[in-house]
C-alpha cells in the first residue's frame, strides 16, 4: 500500500507545478527540530521573557522569532522544522483555557494572531526554503475548539464547517475501552474546560472542506510536509483523499503503543509517528534495571508490522508526554536516548529543548503537558550544552552516511540487532554500528564483543570521541562502554570529504 502511495506522489509531482511540496522520498534523509510556535522564539529575540509553564498560557513566541533563530536550529545539523498548528484558535488568554499550543483551533482560514500574520508565515517559509530546509506543519482534522460548556457552542461561528450537523453528537472517548473502535472514533476528545467538538470527518462534505482547505494551504504557504493530530480519533476513510490533495509527506499521531495498531494506520498514511518504539525505548533508558534487549523486541516489531519504518518519524520526547530528565535526570542516559533517536530507522525528530537536557532540575518542570512546554528562550540558546553538541555531532554523522555511496544505502537499511542484553544494544544501519547503554553515568565500566560484520581488520572512527578504533580479523569488534556514553563507528576510509572527526 504504501509503495502505490508513492507511486501516486510520483505521478502527481509530474503533473502539478509544486515544485517546493516534498515527497516521502525526500524526507526520509531530513532530520526534523520540532517547534512549538509560542514556545521557541519572540520576536525581538529576547532570552528574558518569562514564561510559567503552568499557567497554560500564551509566552510570546512568534513565526518572526522562528525565522530569526534558525541559526540555532541549522547548526545543530537539522535541515527540516515542524511547527504546532498555525489556524486560529479560541479567543483569549485566560490560565487552562488559552490556545497557545495550536490544537484548539476555530478558523481553519486565518491564521492565529499570536503567532504572527500570514505573511510572517510567508516569510519563514521563504527563509527556510533559502536555506534549503523544509517546513512541516501541524495540522488537525478530528476536532474543533470552544470555550465554555457544550451547551453554549455556536456553531455558526467556527469556520469553516458551522453548522451542528458537520460534528458528531456529544460523548466522550473512553480511552480505557479499545474494543469498541466507533466510539473512538466518533466520540470528543476529554478536555476539561474547552470542549473540542468532533468533526463528521466520514461525511462527504466535510472530507471535500478539508481537501480543499489543505491542498490550498500547503499551496498558499509552500509547506513541504505535514503532521497529523490525532489520526486514531479520525475515521480511517478519510485519509486516502486527504494524501492526495495535500500531496506532501505526511506524519501522523496515534498515540498508542502497540505497534500492530499504529503500523495498520502506514497503510493510510506515508508515515507515522514511531509511538510503536517510544514507550519501550524511554521504559529502557529511564533506568539501568530495565532491559535493553525489551527495546531491541520492540525495533523489530516494528519494522515488521509498519509497511516502511524508514518513514516513521522517531522521536524520544514530544509536548504530549513528560520530558526523558524528568524520568531520568542522568545527562549519559540522554545522550543515549538521542543517539537512537537519530540514528535508527525512521525520520529524526528532535523536541525543542530537548538538546538543553530540558529539564533535569526536579519539580515539576519538564513533566506531564503542561510542564514539558518551557520556552527554548530560557536556555539562552546555548550552543555549548553538552546535548546541543552531541546533536550536532549526530546529525552530521548521519549525513556522512546518507552521503555515503554504498550498496546497501544507510537510509533504506532497516538497522539489524547485533548483539542485546539488559544493558547493552549493538545495532547496524549501513555501515554505522551503534552502541548504547543503560548502565547510567555511574554504572561500571564493562566490555563488550561482537560480531559488527565489518571486514577483517577494518579501521574505524568512533564518530562522538574521534577515537579509533579496528575490527579483529572476523569483524568483531569489542567495545568498551564507560561512564554509560553510547558509541557510534563508522569505517574512517568512508568518512573522506565528510568533516566528521577532521575527516
Ligand atoms: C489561499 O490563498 C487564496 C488566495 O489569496 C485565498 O483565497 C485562500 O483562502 C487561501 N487559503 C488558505 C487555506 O489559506
Amino acid at each position: 500500500m504504501y509503495k502505490s502511495l508513492q507511486n501516486t506522489f510520483l505521478g502527481l509531482a509530474l503533473l502539478t507545478s509544486s515544485a517546493l511540496a516534498a515527497t516521502s522520498d525526500q524526507w526520509r534523509g531530513r532530520s526534523i527540530y520540532q517547534v512549538m510556535t509560542d514556545r521557541f522564539a519572540v520576536d525581538d529575540g529576547s532570552t528574558t521573557e518569562e514564561c510559567d509553564t503552568s499557567m497554560g498560557t500564551y509566552c510570546g513566541g512568534t513565526f518572526n522569532g522562528i525565522r530569526q533563530r534558525l541559526d540555532y536550529i541549522q547548526d545543530m545539523g537539522f535541515d527540516a522544522i515542524w511547527i504546532s498548528p498555525v489556524t486560529k484558535q479560541v479567543d483569549g488568554d485566560e490560565p487552562g483555557q488559552a490556545g497557545y499550543h495550536g490544537y484548539w483551533q476555530q478558523d481553519l482560514y486565518a491564521i492565529e494572531p499570536h503567532f504572527g500574520t500570514a505573511d510572517d508565515l510567508k516569510a519563514l517559509s521563504a527563509e527556510l526554503h533559502d536555506r534549503g530546509m523544509y517546513l512541516m506543519v501541524d495540522v488537525v482534522v478530528n476536532h474543533f475548539a470552544w470555550k465554555g460548556d457544550v451547551d453554549s457552542i455556536e456553531y455558526s461561528k467556527l469556520s469553516p464547517f458551522n453548522d451542528e450537523s458537520n460534528y458528531h453528537n456529544y460523548c466522550e472517548i473512553n480511552f480505557d475501552d479499545f474494543s469498541d473502535w466507533d466510539q473512538i472514533e466518533q466520540c470528543w476528545l476529554p478536555s476539561g474546560q474547552v470542549p473540542l467538538p468532533d468533526l463528521r470527518t466520514e461525511d462527504a462534505d466535510v472530507a471535500a472542506g478539508y481537501n480543499t482547505w489543505i491542498s490550498e494551504l500547503v499551496s498558499n504557504y509552500s509547506i513541504d510536509g505535514l503532521r497529523l493530530d490525532t489520526v486514531m480519533e479520525v475515521d480511517r476513510s478519510f485519509w486516502a483523499d486527504f494524501v492526495q490533495a495535500a500531496d506532501v509527506y505526511m506524519v501522523g499521531e496515534v498515540a498508542f503503543g502497540d505497534p500492530g495498531t499504529v503500523c495498520s494506520y502506514q497503510d493510510h498514511l506515508p508515515g507515522m509517528l514511531d509511538y510503536g518504539t517510544f514507550f519501550d525505548l524511554t521504559t529502557a533508558f529511564k533506568s539501568p534495571s530495565n532491559s535493553m534487549s525489551d527495546l531491541a523486541d520492540s525495533i523489530s516489531s516494528v519494522q515488521d508490522k509498519c509497511a516502511d519504518s524508514t518513514l516513521l518519524g522517531t522521536f524520544s520526547e514530544n509536548h504530549d508526554q513528560p520530558r526523558f530528565p524528568y524520568l531520568n535526570p542522568d545527562l549519559a542516559a540522554a545522550k543515549n536516548l538521542i543517539a537512537h533517536t537519530l540514528l535508527s530507522d525512521g525520520i529524526p525528530i528532535l523536541y525543542e529543548g530537548q538538546e538543553q537536557h530540558f529539564s533535569a532540575s526536579g519539580s515539576d518542570n519538564g513533566g506531564n503537558d503542561p510542564y514539558n512546554r518551557e520556552a527554548v528562550w530560557t536556555s539562552g540558546y546555548d550552543t555549548d550544552a553538552e546535548l546541543y553538541q552531541l546533536v550536532t555531532k549526530l546529525n552530521a554523522a548521519r549525513s556522512a552516511a546518507i552521503a555515503d555511496n554504498v550498496a546497501r544505502p544507510y537510509l533504506h537499511y532497516q538497522s539489524e540487532t547485533l548483539y542485546a542484553d539488559d544493558s547493552t544494544l549493538a545495532t547496524r544501519k549501513g555501515k554505522m554500528v551503534t552502541v548504547l547503554t543503560n548502565c547510567g553515568s555511574e554504572g561500571d565500566s564493562y566490555t563488550v564483543e561482537f560480531d559488527a560484520k565489518y571486514q577483517p581488520n577494518k579501521k574505524l572512527t568512533e564518530v562522538l570521541t574521534c577515537e579509533t578504533a579496528q575490527a579483529d580479523g572476523e569483524g568483531k569488534i569489542e567495545v568498551e562502554v564507560t561512564k554509560g556514553e553510547p558509541k557510534v563507528y563508522y569505517p574512517t576510509e568512508r568518512l573522506g570529504g565528510s568533516g566528521v572527526c577532521g575527516n
